[in-house]
């Protein structure tokens, strides 16, 4: 178990598409010291989330866990931590929301995406369990950012307009309103 290196901006295993689990390899040490890492990793870094290729390891895994007091999203609601194994996403409310949205692997940037705003994930616990949410407003965001990644997608690809972009800083001191948190 370690905290491991991010993959930042330019690293082409950041835009590669990740491979499922295969049945064989839930429950296994490998599996779980991945999720380990992944934990580690994304609370080294304050992190609210955080996908496996963004360590380098191109399979379709993520964590999410938002903490109380956690500093890069201060009004975020907390969750548990979530492990989700092979995501699928599906649309429930399409209604575009819009968050000002960060990576771990964009350092230093916020940029404005519109999401839906209700999805249902199905996912597996790294046992192999099935689960099922339908994550909505903020978290809904988180969820597809994370599984974007699994896709080689970032959030600046989803940006609209590249005005709602800025630096962190910027970001705070002209573009962060209360109808933008979490901050
Ligand atoms: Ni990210």
């Amino acid at each position: 178990m370690g905290v491991h290196r991010i993959l930042r901006l330019g690293h082409p295993d950041l835009r590669r598409t990740s491979a499922p689990v295969v049945e064989e390899d839930f429950d296994s040490p490998e599996l779980h010291r991945l999720v380990d890492d992944l934990v580690a990793t994304m609370h080294a870094h304050e992190g609210l989330g955080l996908a496996a290729p963004q360590i380098g390891n191109l399979r379709r895994v993520a964590v999410i866990e938002i903490q109380p007091g956690n500093t890069r999203y201060p009004g975020a609601v907390p969750t548990g931590r979530l492990v989700l194994v092979n995501p699928a996403l599906t649309v429930l409310d399409p209604t575009p929301q819009r968050y000002w949205e960060g990576c771990l692997s964009v350092p230093g940037l916020r940029g404005e995406v519109a999401r839906p705003r209700h999805i249902a994930v199905d996912y597996r616990d790294p046992d192999g369990t099935p689960r099922h949410l339908e994550p909505e407003d903020f978290l809904a965001t988180v969820f597809q950012h994370e599984i974007d990644h699994l896709d080689g997608t970032l959030f600046i690809d989803r940006l609209t307009d590249t005005t709602r972009l800025a630096f962190l800083d910027e970001y705070r001191e002209f573009h962060a309103t209360a109808s933008s948190n979490p901050t």
